[in-house]
Order: C-alpha cells, then structure tokens, then sequence
C-alpha cells in the first residue's frame, strides 16, 4: 500500500466521520493556589446578587429563609456567603446567626453518603456493588415469599444507581396523608384497610420498623425490569442502609459516624438530631427538623453544615477514582430525560454547554439534591475545575434555584477566564530543539509554536520537525487535508491528567488531537453530533505518535515518539507566571 492511502484510511477511521468538536478537558485540574482572589471579583458579584435578591425581592418574600453556600476548591474553602432569616419563632428561633457552622437537614444529599458507605465496604471485600440485595436481606432471598419485584436480579450497584425499577416510597407522599379530604380532588372514597400503619400514615410520629418496610415491600410490583430504565427511588436507599447495617454489624447512625463523619472530622454532621437548637436553622413554621426518620434515614435524615460539606466536597473531588477497583464515583450509569441529565450512583449529572461563551465545551455539574419541608439543599462538584458547591436554604424552594443559577453561572465563567490566563502563562509560547550535554550534535531544524484562548483551548500552531513542515504533512493527513479556508482544522492538546513521573507530579502527559473548526449554524448533519473518542490515534514504532510532556519547571515538551526535546525559547504571555496551573493528583 503506498503511504499516502495508508495515511488515508488512518485519517478516515481516527477523524473524517465526525465532528468531534472541544475536547474535555480542555486542561488540568486548577488548584487554585492563590486562593480566592483571582475569582474575587466573580464572588463580589454573585454575592451583590444574592444580597439583591435577597433585600429586593419586596414582598417580604424571602424574609423567613436563612442560607449558606460555600465554594471549595481540592485544598480550601475559597468563599462564602451566609444569610439569616429576618423573622423567627420567637418561642424556638434556633441559629439566628447563620454561619458555616449552622446546621441543616440535608435530605438526600444523604444518599450520597450512604453510597459512599456501601464503596468503602465494597472496598474492603465486605461486599460486592454487583451482589443482590437478596444477599443481605434474608427477607427477599425466597422468590416463593418475596413478592413481585425479581431482588435477586437487583444488584446493590443498580439500586445505588437509581436504576432498579423499584418504587419510589414505602411511608411517604401518599395523596392520602396530605389531604384531609382527597375525595375533593376528585379521588374516590377509600379505607386505610392494608395501609401501613407508619410514618406518613401516622402523622410521621414514628418511623417504619424493618419488619413494616419489608412486608410492604413484599406487596409492590416493579415499575421496570432492573437495569432498564432509571427512576427516582428513595426505597433504594433505605434498604442500601439495611444492606450496610448487615455487612458492618452496626445501626447506621453508628456506621456513618465511624466510617465517614469522624475519620473527617465532620464534627457538624449526624444522622440523629443535634442535641441542642444552638446551632439549628429553624425556619418560621417548620417540623420537620424533629422528625425522626429511623429506617428511612439512609435515603434522607442527615444533618449537617456548609462548613463540614466543603469538607466533604474536598474529599471527594480528591479521592472519586480511587474510592474502590472499578469506580469512578463521577460518571454516569444511566441517561435520564433530555440530552444533558444522568444518574450517577447516585449523583444528579448535569451537563451543558450554554455556560462558557467562547466555546461549545460541557461544563460538568455532579450533583446530589434534598428536600424535605422547609430544608432545601444541593450539593455540586465541577471536577474539570475542582471546585466543589454547597448550598443550604432553610425556607424556600425558590431561594434554593436562584441562588444556584446565579453562583454556577457565574463562578464556571470567571474560573473558566482565570483558567485560560494561566494556562497562556504556563504552556504558550515558542519551543526549540536542543543539544544535551551528553549529544554534542548541533540542535536540529525542530520547532514549534503554541497558543491558547478560551474558544479554541491549547493548540498546536506550528511544529517543524528536522526541516519539515508537519503541518502540511502528517497533520494534514490525520484531518483529511492541509489547512485552508474551506477545510478548517485545528491541532488542540488535551491532558490526560497523568504524569512520567507520578511520584514528584512531574512530566504532565498530554495528547494531541485534531478538532474540526465548527460549522457555521444550519450547517452540521444530524450525525455530526456523534463522536466518540479516541486519543490515541497511532504510534511511530511503538511510541504514540501525539504524546506531548510537558516538563514544566524545565520550560520543556518533549515528544516521545518523534525522539526531541524542545526548550520554550520566549512565552506569549510572559508574566513570570506559569507556576499557577498544577495537575491534581489523581490517585491520592
Ligand atoms: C446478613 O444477612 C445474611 C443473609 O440474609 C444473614 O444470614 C445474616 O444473619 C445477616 N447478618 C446480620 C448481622 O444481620
Ligand atoms: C467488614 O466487616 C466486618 C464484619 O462486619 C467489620 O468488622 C469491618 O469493620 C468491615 N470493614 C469495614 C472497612 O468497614
Ligand atoms: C446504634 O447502636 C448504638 C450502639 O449499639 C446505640 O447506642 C444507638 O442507640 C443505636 N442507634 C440507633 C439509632 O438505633
Ligand atoms: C414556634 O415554636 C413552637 C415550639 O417552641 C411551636 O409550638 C410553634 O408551632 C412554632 N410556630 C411556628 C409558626 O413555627
Ligand atoms: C534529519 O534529517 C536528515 C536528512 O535531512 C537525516 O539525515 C537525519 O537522520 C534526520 N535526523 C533526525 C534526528 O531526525
Ligand atoms: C527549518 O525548517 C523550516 C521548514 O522547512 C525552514 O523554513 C527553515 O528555513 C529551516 N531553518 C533553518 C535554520 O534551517
Ligand atoms: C521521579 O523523580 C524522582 C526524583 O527525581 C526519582 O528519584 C525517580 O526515579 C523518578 N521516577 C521515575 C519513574 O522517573
């Protein structure tokens, strides 16, 4: 076969069916090592917003709701905000002086807890995320007396997953218990006859015992077969609790404690009430801070604070792909409704591409919601950016998504700027071959030049190799022809987050990756939108052909399979800067 076809299949097979645009990352994790003042100016502006909606809303409309949000990065909480209700019940204000140390419910933001609970144990060989749950509930091990729902075909992972097809409750949000008179609505009449005779049913005085949850459970028929379809579940998780309390020999409260709040020293956090109100947020007409919420409390009792959940954010943004073989705790398990939504296990996947200006690139929310009366809450990670979000509202619902559309927006979007002024810093400029010490060889005729900007991200733009112009010929042959006007292409490096040198987090691994420039609107075929991924295109006898390392205290990329070093001989944004940028280290 003469080179140039063989180029060809390989450009056909690697780039030329799709339009793979933004690669992502686009960089590495920041650190954010100078803390909050670069996003200073992001935070003074959300926090006039909050302060507006808050003050200006007239109408007295917010006047009973107290929050806390807090932004974290890997290392350090770098901002926060707290507002406290104007009014309170005089006989029981709780906390009227909200700070990171106020406590909240935060309802099932718990689930996430849980799951971490069944990861440690799953880590440990207690279990496995892929036994039944017919395995730990001895309840649901006999097909004959278990009832309708296949448990032994119902893995702990798929439950965490929100993806048994179990339903939702056992206990909560029958129509039943809400209305004093259902029929009203159009409901016909109806005994309790058969109803369980707990929580919800009973004014929730009491929650479920075991035996209640479990002979109900026996009376349920699936919503869909497992693994086919992921809905909403609280059940899940309260028998992910049972499941937890099997295998560790202790109550969950206990199990929490032990193996999460107290190794992190959560000292806010518990999954029984606080023994006093001092630290409470209590807002005007609530009940359900007292309410106790035993069995269910896997799926939703925690309490906890913005302080201790910056923690807990922190921890798992450094530790989500080295929690247990054979997770990462980011991805998704299942699509929901819509193009941008996920299940995780059990996080709330968001992505979306309407919040950076300069490019088309997903900016990735994982997150995990609760709500219970008067107590609305999320939680979100931002790994590409390592930054973590908490908001806690105590009163209403509509504070909860204000607010997060507001510090999303515009946090993602300064970081995104203060992101790319680094990276211009730190890799931008004109790199030249050199001789070592040891080859006394003149340096060879190899060069190249690289830019960044936030809609193209880090790009190759020039690159000569002894003499040749590579642009015009292995490059052009990857994108299917050279660069011009009406085949527009360009060579974007994407890290791999991986370094030569783990032990001193140094030698970041980068891969080069031939992007399409997009079409214009109106343009693109419907297929256009299909891409998978795969950055490792080809190697040069036996080295990928497209690995870049950066070497950066040396001011060095070296390019494994071409054999070079090269040295950055000036930088296009030469600020003394480039120290700010630092691969997060992956398997800590
Ligand atoms: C855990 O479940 C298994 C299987 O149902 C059962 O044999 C065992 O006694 C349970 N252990 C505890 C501590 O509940
Ligand atoms: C594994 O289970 C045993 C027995 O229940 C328990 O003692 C141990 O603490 C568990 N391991 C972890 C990491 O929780
Ligand atoms: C959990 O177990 C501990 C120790 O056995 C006990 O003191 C505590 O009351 C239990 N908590 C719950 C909620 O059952
Ligand atoms: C105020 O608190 C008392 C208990 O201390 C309670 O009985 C009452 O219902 C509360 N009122 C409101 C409006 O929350
Ligand atoms: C550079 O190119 C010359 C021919 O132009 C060739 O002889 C030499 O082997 C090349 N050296 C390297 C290190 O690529
Ligand atoms: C290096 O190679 C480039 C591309 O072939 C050529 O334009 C340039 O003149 C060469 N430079 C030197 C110093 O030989
Ligand atoms: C990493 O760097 C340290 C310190 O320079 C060195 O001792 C070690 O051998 C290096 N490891 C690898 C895999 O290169």
């Amino acid at each position: 076969m003469h080179h140039s076809t063989l180029l060809a299949c390989l450009s056909t097979l690697s780039f030329a069916s799709a339009k793979c645009y933004d690669p992502s990352p686009a960089f590495p994790v920041p650190l954010w090592p100078s803390g909050a003042k670069d996003l200073k100016p992001a935070f003074d502006g959300i926090a006039a917003k909050l302060h507006a909606l808050t003050a200006a809303e007239g109408a007295n409309k917010y006047d009973t709701s107290s929050f806390s949000i807090e932004v974290t990065s890997n290392t350090d909480t770098l901002w926060r905000y707290y507002h406290t209700a104007r009014r309170h019940n005089a006989s029981r204000p709780g906390d009227t002086h909200v700070d990171g140390n106020s406590v909240y419910r935060i309802a099932s933001i718990t689930k996430t807890f849980t799951t971490l609970g069944l990861l440690y144990q799953h880590a440990a060989g207690n279990l496995s995320l892929d036994d039944p749950v017919s395995q730990y509930i001895a309840e649901f091990a006999d097909p004959d007396s278990s009832g309708r729902i296949p448990w032994k075909d119902i893995t702990l992972r798929i439950m965490a997953s929100q993806l048994s097809g179990i339903p939702r409750e056992m206990g909560q949000a029958d129509v039943i218990n809400e209305f004093s008179d259902p029929t009203q609505l159009g409901l016909p009449p109806v005994t309790r006859e058969g109803l369980p005779q707990c929580y919800e049913y009973d004014h929730l005085h009491r929650p479920c015992t075991k035996t209640e949850l479990l002979d109900q459970m026996k009376k349920k028929a699936p919503l869909f077969a497992p693994n086919q379809r992921s809905t909403y579940s609280n059940l899940n998780f309260e028998l992910l609790g049972l499941v937890l309390e099997n295998v560790t020999g202790l109550n969950y409260s206990d199990y929490m404690r032990q193996a999460i709040f107290a190794p992190l020293d959560m000292a806010s956090t518990s999954v029984l009430k606080p023994a006093s109100d001092e630290h409470a947020v209590l807002p005007l007409g609530q009940f359900f801070w007292d309410v106790d919420e035993g069995i269910h409390s896997p799926t939703g009792a925690i309490y906890s604070s913005s302080a201790d959940l910056s923690v807990y954010l922190r921890y798992v943004l450094t530790h989500y792909n080295a929690l247990a073989t054979g997770v990462n705790w980011m991805l998704p398990a299942s699509w929901t409704e819509g193009l941008s939504s996920f299940y995780g296990m059990p996080w709330e996947i968001f992505r979306t591409d309407k919040i950076l200006r300069e490019s088309k690139r997903p900016v990735t929310f994982v997150t995990k919601a609760g709500g219970v009366p008067d107590y609305f809450s999320r939680i979100s990670i931002m790994p590409e950016f390592g930054l973590g979000l908490t908001i806690l509202v105590g009163g209403s619902h509509d504070l909860l998504e204000a607010a997060q559309e507001i510090v999303t927006v515009e946090l993602i979007r300064a970081a995104e700027a203060v992101v790319w002024r680094d990276v211009d810093s730190a890799y931008t400029g004109t790199y030249q071959a050199y001789s070592s010490a040891a080859n006394q060889q003149p340096p060879l005729n190899s060069s190249l030049t690289i830019t960044s900007s936030p809609s193209t991200g880090l790009l190759l733009m020039t690159f000569i190799s002894n003499g040749t112009d590579v642009f015009t010929t292995l490059l052009a042959e990857y994108a299917g022809g050279a660069r011009d006007d009406t085949h527009s292409w360009r060579a974007q490096f994407t890290p791999t987050l991986l370094y030569k040198n783990e032990t001193t987090q140094q030698g970041e691994i980068w891969r080069l990756v031939v992007v399409p420039e997009r079409l214009g609107e109106g343009q693109e075929a419907v297929w256009d939108g299909f891409c998978s991924t795969d950055v490792d295109p080809a190697s040069y006898a036996g080295l990928p052909i497209n690995e870049f390392v950066f070497w950066r205290e040396e001011g060095v990329v070296e390019l494994p399979a071409w054999r070079v070093r090269m040295r950055r001989v000036d930088s296009a944004a030469d600020e003394g800067g480039g120290e700010k940028l630092v691969v997060q280290p992956r398997h800590a």
